[in-house]
């Protein structure tokens, strides 16, 4: 279990207030100059150092991706930072803890990260439903302007950088990091093709990285505790802390800041009085978002929550956004519930896409009430297989894996319920009527 003397957000149950006067108190901005001072290329070694993982889905190490950035950017082409507070994935609900609580950790961690990647600017992209965190964000940059710590010679380092919010208007495809430049420049969000690479051609043409709340959030205090504290946290490549956001069948639903690599049954006794009915009652979760393949209880119980354990699960750490269905679920009826969402989100570039996530949801449908034909089940895999890998952006695998992990753990309750529905006798009440 994290000790509380380990913990980033010590604010995100917003008992003290968010402002800058308390922000200040709990250590924010504290001589950011200085940790600055050892130049961009000091900080990028440190937050590698740190094996700081993007918690934006992907995992991808955030140090690295920095690099990627130009050290001398181009007249006329300066480098941005592009901050992904979209946060639209279905369970997702960490991001908006941190900008309604603690908008200075990420103000200051917008800045540092910033001036690592030589940024000229940062803008925020919030999800348009986050009205009263928007607000929060405006109010805190505003703030921050006026004591100094943004705009010309931020926070007393030299350095100018300025942070711009920007408000979407809800939809889930903006978050991909491609349909988010396009959103901020004015246009659908559509992603683009990738290469060019953001960090080659991003936002207006220039040099972009797009980084998750969380993952700008932590980095002054990685810079101020020293990267060997965070990476002594968690197992190696899954190192530092993770807000958790435990939802579904739990006693308890819940943010909470805890060690990356806690194990799934610590985590839900620990924070969330436990599973409804008891941990024998767990049917499934789906760990890190509805993107990622549920996980059946007797394989998530004693799971390390981390990126690695996770994949070897045949499924995703994601956004740590952890799901949990008990034995009430109609497990079924909740992953078709996710087809419609994918199918209702596409934003129809691509035909696999565009016609495969309609598809999958009809024969999803039909699956629930077992109205199906047997063959129609390998049939349904196959399409998840064409879909997976075959499209612009990673929303045909995110409406694939869902699928591919229901057919992989409950195929023998999807072919019941068409063995019943087509008027076979089912096994167990064969086994009943014997008795
Ligand atoms: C369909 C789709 C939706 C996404 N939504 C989000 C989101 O809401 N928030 C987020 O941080 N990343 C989201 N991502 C991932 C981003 O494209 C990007 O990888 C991430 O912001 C990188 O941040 P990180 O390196 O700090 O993890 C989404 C990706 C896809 C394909
Ligand atoms: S995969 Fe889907 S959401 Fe992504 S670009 Fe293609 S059609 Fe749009």
């Amino acid at each position: 279990m994290l000790a509380d003397k380990d913990r980033i957000f010590t604010n995100l149950y917003g008992f003290a207030p968010w402002g800058l006067a308390d922000a200040m108190k709990r250590g924010d901005w504290e001589d950011t100059a200085a940790l600055m001072a050892p130049g961009p290329d000091a900080i990028i070694d440190a937050v590698k150092q740190s094996g700081l993982r993007g918690r934006g889905g992907a995992g991808f190490p955030t140090g690295m991706k920095w690099s990627f950035m130009p050290k001398e950017p181009k007249p006329g082409k300066p480098s941005f930072l592009v901050i992904n507070a979209d946060e639209s994935e279905p369970g997702s609900c960490k991001d908006r803890e941190i900008i309604r609580h603690d908008p200075h950790k990420l103000l200051e961690g917008a800045l540092i990260a910033g001036f690592a990647m030589r940024a000229r600017a940062a803008y925020i992209y919030i999800r348009g439903e986050y009205i009263r965190e928007a607000e929060t964000l405006f109010a805190a940059v505003e703030e921050a302007y006026a004591k100094g710590l943004l705009g010309k010679n931020a926070a007393g380092s030299g350095y100018d950088f300025d942070v711009f919010v920007h408000r979407g208007a809800g939809a889930y495809i903006c978050g991909e990091e491609t349909a988010m430049i396009e959103s901020l420049e004015g246009k659908k969000g559509q992603p683009r093709l990738k290469p060019p690479f953001p960090a080659g051609v991003g936002l207006y043409g220039c040099p972009t990285t797009v980084n998750n709340v969380e993952s700008i959030a932590v980095v002054p205090t990685i810079l101020r505790r020293g990267a060997a504290w965070f990476a002594g946290i968690g197992r190696p490549k899954n190192e530092g802390t993770k807000l958790f956001q435990i939802s579904g069948h739990v006693n308890k639903p819940c943010v909470v800041e805890e060690a990356m690599s806690v194990p799934f049954r610590e985590l839900i006794e620990t924070h969330c009085g436990g599973i409804r009915g008891g941990f024998d009652n767990l049917l499934a979760v789906i760990p890190g978002g509805s993107s990622v393949p549920l996980v059946p209880a007797h394989e998530i119980a004693d799971c390390p929550m981390d990126f690695d354990a996770l994949r070897d699960l045949k499924s995703g750490l994601g956004t740590a956004a952890v799901i949990v269905m008990d034995k009430s679920t109609d497990i079924v009826k909740a992953i078709a519930r996710i087809s419609y969402f994918y199918k209702h989100e596409s934003c129809g570039q691509c035909t696999p896409c565009r016609e495969g996530t309609g598809w999958m949801w009809r024969v999803m449908q039909r699956l629930v009430t077992g109205d199906a034909e047997p063959h129609e089940v390998d049939l349904l895999l196959e399409v998840t297989t064409e879909i997976e890998g075959h499209t612009i952006c990673a929303l045909g695998d995110a409406a694939a894996w869902p699928i591919q992990g229901l057919i992989r753990h409950f195929r023998p309750e999807i072919e019941a319920r068409i063995a019943r529905r087509r008027g076979f006798v089912s096994v167990p009440a064969m086994a009943l009527a014997a008795e």
